[in-house]
């Protein structure tokens, strides 16, 4: 055990909540990094990253750590070798199950770490249970990106790659005034020049980590400040959808977040949710904006067929107004809509009544479901939900886990740690715990370690007696996200086709068609019978190899 780890295990930790038959917060243990952005690296292990300037209590090499492994089983966090500053960085999972984190900062004489700002760190895939041995490769001078990159989104396309999109050239406090408009990919392409892209110059000043998902079709979708476009990778074109109706913006400083919904076979039809924001002109100097203002209470969703474009986006209001609430995929089809601000913008110390340092307040501390299967107005919920105690606001993360709750950690919008203000810099970690994490799960034995697109593979199940008359049987397969400014890039869920036996012991389950239905790399694969969820066995969906990997499967 390093000395840092030693130490950090003897802070103290308070537990509360008790085990319940409904959803529940359950505080465990702390951080030790300030969990800015977090991702889900293997089945029992997390990794956060922060500013390098925070003065984060866990220590490395006898300074201050910016990044961590969080242990999932043992709820403690490992301070994490990083040679660059990771402030307000982006990453994905590629192809062959490493992780990449990319972008970052650089303020001198803040900390003692490099310059972060064309970061790309790498992190192999971790096979060890608690991470013993696994160690982030992070040398700028041998592997960095095109261009200086602060706040860009990430996504892992079609061949198993990272798309870069967007980000600011340098450190400014609120809105986009040194954008740089343009994509990029890791691996690289088109020799590393990166991609001019019109939509980002036209999304300026509120289009900080832009809302980008892959489709099925392997093209990109993205949403900005209040605009939409689908980019098509391989003819590197932009299509114009219409804007987000009511002047909502989405993105940093003005974060609303977005979700994917599921996608369902055979046609696997993309249908994209963006909630909260701000109706705000992001005209309008910082200094003039409050905390005050409210948030947007705006959900807008949109069909992403040539009718569904036709048709728009379709408006319904959450119970609330939302700056920066995260939306994360659940393995029974859900939304959960978390976190945030009620009033206010993301970014910190520049808007006018400050709350501390924070741009945002009234924390919006109940979460609520989104069902997407719902009728219009009727789609959001809180009921059953609990109300958090934490509130989780600027720099906060959250993340399904592989055991099927929710991990949370994170929020400070101040510049180092500052335990004076109202929202000050948060270390506890929590998880919320869906009912099912209290009765008797599903469970799935032998499930293959690594699946082929368009194949099928049985699997032993179990089924609890009390869902033992249930007919219906879900099939998830999700990539879990990396969590960054309330935007969760990456996270999906496929349903995967699937029967079962007559004997109700075996599932036999589809793949998915192809690479571009689900991008190639990891994932977990989750049953669900009525309302209990088994734990996600980890896949390894394709043939693993490294980016750029070609089209596998059959195409739709
Ligand atoms: C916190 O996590 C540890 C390690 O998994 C576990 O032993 C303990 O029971 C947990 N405490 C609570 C309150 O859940
Ligand atoms: C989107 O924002 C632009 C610039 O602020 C504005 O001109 C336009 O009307 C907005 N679109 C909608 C649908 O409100
Ligand atoms: C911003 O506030 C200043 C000082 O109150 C005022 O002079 C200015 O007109 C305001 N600007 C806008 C665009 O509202
Ligand atoms: C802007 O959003 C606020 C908060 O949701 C709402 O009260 C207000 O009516 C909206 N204004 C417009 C012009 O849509
Ligand atoms: C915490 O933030 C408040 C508000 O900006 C500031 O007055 C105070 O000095 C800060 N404390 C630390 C330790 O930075
Ligand atoms: C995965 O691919 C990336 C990009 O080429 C490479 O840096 C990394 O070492 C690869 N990892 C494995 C396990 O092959």
């Amino acid at each position: 055990m390093r000395p840092s780890r030693l130490l950090f295990a003897l802070l103290p930790t308070i537990f509360t909540g008790v085990a319940g038959a409904g959803w529940e917060f359950v505080q465990n243990g702390t951080s030790g990094v300030l969990a800015l952005e977090a991702i889900i690296v293997s089945p029992t292990l997390a990794i956060f990253f922060d500013f390098a300037g925070t003065g984060d209590p866990l220590t490395i090499n006898g300074h201050p750590a910016w990044g961590a492994i969080w242990n999932l089983e043992t709820n403690q966090a490992t301070a994490l070798d990083v040679f660059s500053d990771t402030f307000c960085a982006s990453g994905g999972l590629l192809s062959n199950g490493t992780m990449v984190s990319v972008g970052g900062n650089f303020i001198p004489g803040s900390s003692s770490a490099g310059n972060g700002l064309m970061g790309v760190r790498i992190f192999e895939p971790c096979a060890s249970a608690d991470g013993a041995g696994c160690t982030l490769f992070d040398n700028p001078d041998l592997v960095h990106l095109s261009e200086t990159r602060w706040y860009p989104s990430s996504l892992r396309i079609f061949d198993g790659s990272l798309m870069i999109v967007g980000g600011i050239h340098e450190l400014t406090l609120f809105y986009n005034t040194d954008p740089v408009n343009s994509f990029e990919f890791f691996p690289s392409k088109d020799g590393a020049v990166p991609r001019p892209s019109p939509f980002l110059e036209r999304t300026v000043p509120s289009n900080l980590f832009p809302r980008v998902f892959a489709l099925p079709d392997g093209k990109v979708f993205m949403v900005a400040n209040n605009q939409s476009i689908i980019y098509d990778i391989e003819a590197k074109t932009e299509t114009i959808l219409p804007d987000i109706p009511n002047g909502v913006r989405v993105t940093n400083p003005m974060d609303g977040s977005a979700t994917l919904l599921p996608l369902s076979p055979p046609l696997y039809v993309p249908e994209v949710l963006v909630c909260g924001g701000s109706n705000s002109s992001d005209q309008i100097p910082p200094a003039n904006l409050s905390t005050q203002d409210p948030a947007s209470d705006q959900c807008s969703r949109i069909t992403l067929t040539p009718a569904g474009i036709k048709k728009g986006w379709e408006v319904e209001r959450m119970l609330e107004g939302r700056m920066m609430p995260e939306m994360i995929l659940l393995p029974n089809g859900q939304v959960l809509i978390i976190n945030g601000g009620q009033t206010g913008y993301g970014a910190m110390s520049v808007v006018g009544d400050q709350v501390g340092n924070s741009n945002a307040d009234h924390a919006a501390l109940t979460p609520s479901l989104y069902d997407s299967s719902a009728p219009l107005g009727h789609r959001i919920s809180n009921k059953g939900l609990p109300t958090n105690t934490i509130a989780r606001m600027y720099h906060s993360s959250v993340s399904l886990t592989p055991s099927g709750n929710l991990l949370l950690a994170g929020s400070n919008p101040n510049p180092n740690v500052n335990t004076t203000v109202k929202f000050p810099t948060e270390f506890r970690v929590q998880y919320l715990n869906p009912p099912y994490m209290f009765l008797e799960r599903p469970t799935m034995a032998g499930v293959p370690t690594q699946i082929a697109f368009d194949s099928k593979f049985t699997v032993s199940v179990s089924i609890p007696r009390r869902v033992a008359a249930v007919s219906k049987i879900q099939v998830a397969l999700m990539d879990l996200g990396f969590s960054s400014h309330a935007f969760h890039s990456s996270s999906r869920l496929v349903w995967l086709e699937s029967t079962l036996s007559r004997d109700r012991k075996s599932l036999e389950i589809t793949s998915p068609p192809n690479n571009r239905v689900y991008p190639p790399g990891p994932g977990y694969i989750f049953l669900t019978v009525g309302d209990t969820t088994s734990v996600g066995a980890h896949v390894m969906v394709g043939n693993g190899d490294s980016p750029p990997v070609a089209d596998q499967g059959r195409r739709i």
